[in-house]
């Protein structure tokens, strides 16, 4: 299977490289590589590369910053993924998209299913609606939603709380914002599992399994990384209200995703989340030395 990789700069680009299947042929493309918000670029990589599978990592994450960057994020969530849908078509490509659970405005208090109806409340999450929708557009794309993002790779709230809990004497986390970390090392394997299963199609949800807010998912990685001594020392860390941490962007209150469709389909079970945590903490520790796979990093 020959496989192009956009974002591959990214931590789930990044996790995608690293647990390719062995006998992948990767073209991984970083933002500097390929654009994905020019259209001629991906159009030229995809007609150059021809790939059997199109993954797509690339995003534009930042999303507080997108409130005020509405066009530089719709490039990237929205035109990007619609762009990569007709190169993708044209080519003859199967093309795996990620989304996000942001696209729900968390007034349930079950898990939303792939059927619940989105509600985005940030300028990010319309952009990666808008993405997801174009991405559908052709019956043979995949969309993943996922949530909570992290990896040993690059920057996500792991990384972000590791450097606070070194810098500071105290930190306060949002606790009434409940959501399901996922291991973009998992994410990245779900997605490598749908490139070989060219039968499904359409919308699903991925994320490790179980549910925590920003404090407890902080408490956890303080402790687990005390146990490690990636830590020194340990901070009192203080929850506190969504009121009490005022953002630019607006974020849903509670967005677990149901991914029992997923799980049947695939015949993978989730991993609870603070078991991924460990894991990943593990690795920081020590690297795992995995084989690699033969990567064209153009
Ligand atoms: N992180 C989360 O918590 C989270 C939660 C839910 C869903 N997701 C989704 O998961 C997917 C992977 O996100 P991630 O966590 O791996 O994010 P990430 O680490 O920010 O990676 C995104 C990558 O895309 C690159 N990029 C930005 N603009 C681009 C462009 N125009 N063309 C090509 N590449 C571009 C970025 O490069 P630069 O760094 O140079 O900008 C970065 O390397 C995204 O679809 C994201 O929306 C993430």
């Amino acid at each position: 299977m020959r496989a192009l990789i956009t974002g591959a700069g990214g931590q789930l680009g990044l996790e995608l490289i690293e647990g390719a299947p062995p006998d992948a042929d990767l073209v991984a493309l970083d933002r500097n590589t390929l654009d994905i918000a020019d259209e001629g670029a991906v159009g030229d990589a995809v007609a150059d590369h021809k790939p059997d599978v199109i993954l797509n990592a690339a995003a534009y994450t930042a999303v507080d910053l997108a409130e005020e960057e509405f066009d530089r994020a719709d490039a990237v969530n929205a035109a990007g993924p619609d762009f990569l849908r007709d190169a993708a078509a044209a080519g003859g490509a199967r093309l795996i998209h990620v989304s996000t659970d942001f696209v729900f405005d968390g007034a349930a208090s079950e898990p939303y299913g792939s059927d619940a109806v989105p509600a985005p409340q940030s300028v990010y999450a319309k952009t990666k609606l808008r993405g997801e929708m174009a991405v559908l557009e052709n019956p043979g794309a995949v969309v993943i939603r996922t949530s909570r993002v992290y990896s040993r790779f690059g920057r996500n709230f792991v990384s972000s709380m590791l450097d606070l809990m070194r810098t500071r004497d105290e930190l306060q986390v949002v606790d009434d914002q409940i959501g399901s970390p996922t291991s973009a090392s998992g994410l990245a394997q779900v997605m490598w599992r749908f490139a070989g299963r060219s039968n499904l199609t359409g919308l699903w949800h991925w994320t490790d399994s179980g549910s925590c807010t920003w404090y407890e998912w902080a408490c956890a990685i303080q402790a687990e990384a005390l146990d490690r001594a990636l830590l020194i020392r340990g901070v009192p860390i203080h929850p506190v209200s969504t009121a009490d941490y005022p953002t630019s962007a607006s974020r849903p209150a509670y967005s677990v995703l149901d991914c029992s469709r997923t799980i049947a389909a695939l015949g993978l079970p989730q991993r609870p989340w603070r078991e991924a945590l460990s894991t990943m903490l593990d690795e920081m520790v020590a690297p795992p030395a995995r084989p690699k796979p033969s990567a064209d990093k153009a």
